[in-house]
């Protein structure tokens, strides 16, 4: 059973806290108890809130990302969460690197989970800048992967 669930980008201020605070609205709305968090490949942004436009996106539609702060991937996480989603090829095969040999995690790509929106990999918006765009695809990547839990 998925009872928890860490969501992986590259900097961990655009893509993933997206999908955490989603994710989390949704799990609450369906009366799921799910433990959800967030982290990046990369440690530029470590200690960051997410990104000020991206916050301001998320907030039109009711998510806070405010309290949200950047963190690092660990070797721990691995141990820890049921499952890590990953945003894109890039993300996932970093993680595969990384997974240790006790690692039970399973690892996913979030837009394998809606395969009807053709898309394969979460667009990042801090290059896209169409943070909208983004935000329609994580909703409904994190409602396809409650469905599939
Ligand atoms: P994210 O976007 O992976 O969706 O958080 C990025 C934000 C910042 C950088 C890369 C990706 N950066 O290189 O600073």
């Amino acid at each position: 059973m998925t009872r928890s669930i860490l969501f992986v980008c590259l900097g961990n201020i655009c893509r993933s806290p997206s999908a955490e605070a989603v994710t989390r609205a949704k799990a609450l709305a369906r009366d799921l108890p799910l433990e959800l968090d967030s982290a990046g490949t990369g440690a530029w942004h470590v200690g960051e809130p997410p990104y000020g436009a991206m916050q301001v996106c998320a907030a039109k539609r009711g998510y806070d990302l405010a309290p949200l702060r950047a963190r690092q991937v660990t070797a721990q996480d691995f141990e820890r969460f049921d499952l890590i989603v990953a945003m894109d090829a890039d993300n996932l095969r970093n993680l595969q690197d990384l997974a240790p040999n006790s690692a039970r995690a399973k690892l996913a790509l979030f837009t394998d989970f809606a395969p009807q929106t053709g898309a394969d990999h979460v667009p990042d918006p801090y290059y896209t800048r169409d943070f909208d765009g983004t935000l329609d695809l994580v909703e409904i990547c994190a409602d396809a992967l409650l469905d599939q839990l």
